[in-house]
């Protein structure tokens, strides 16, 4: 497939589909948290419902293998307060499937529907123990917020600036 670039919240390009999560894609989003060790029942797809976040997968050749969600309002504003900023969130992608730039992909994509919403900046949590994913937030920009102490254990929270989409005047 070629590349079709990115239009209405969709991206496709070389047999790689983004698209949003649909209601039924509960097994879809499950699966997904299962293959890297999440046990705890999703909440995107029920946030996304309430129109507070949007999820997504992201398809190779048809399968899904990866997923990821823009959160646009949440508990803590500093993360996600619907006007300046949003969070992204359930980052995953199959291990199958990772080492070979689908994170960092979708990770783009994500920050892309930040702009559209006219986010002027974009947050991620990181677990303090999760050093792999935190090497990629670095590499791709994002520097430390602030540090929590969630239910499952230390969060490094980190955000990014976003470039805002420019005006066209002509
Ligand atoms: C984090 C994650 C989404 C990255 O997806 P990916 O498709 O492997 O990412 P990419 O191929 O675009 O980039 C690879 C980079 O991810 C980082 N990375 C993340 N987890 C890693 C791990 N366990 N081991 C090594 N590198 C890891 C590294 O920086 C790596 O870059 P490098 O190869 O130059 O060292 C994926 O590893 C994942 O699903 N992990 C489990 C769930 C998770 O921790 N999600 C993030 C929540 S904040």
């Amino acid at each position: 497939m070629l590349a079709l670039g990115v239009s209405g919240g969709e991206e496709e390009r070389n047999d790689v589909l983004i698209r949003e999560a649909r209601a039924d894609d509960h097994d879809v989003v499950e699966r997904l948290r299962f293959s890297v060790g999440w046990m705890s029942p999703d909440t995107g797809l029920a946030a996304m419902a309430r129109g507070l976040s949007k999820v997504y997968i992201l398809e190779m050749s048809g399968k899904p293998v990866a997923s990821g969600a823009l959160v646009y309002k949440g508990d803590d504003d500093d993360l996600a307060d619907s006007r300046e900023r949003g969070l992204i969130s359930n980052l995953i992608v199959d291990p199958a499937y990772q080492g070979r730039g689908l994170g960092s992909r979708m990770l783009h994509f994500l920050e892309e529907r930040a702009r559209e919403q006219g986010y002027a900046q974009v947050t991620i949590g990181v677990d303090a123990v999760n050093t792999g994913a935190r090497r990629l937030y670095q590499r791709e920009g994002y520097r430390r917020l602030k540090d929590k102490l969630e239910a499952w254990g230390e969060v490094n929270y980190l955000y990014k600036p976003l470039e805002p989409i420019p005006v066209d005047t002509a």
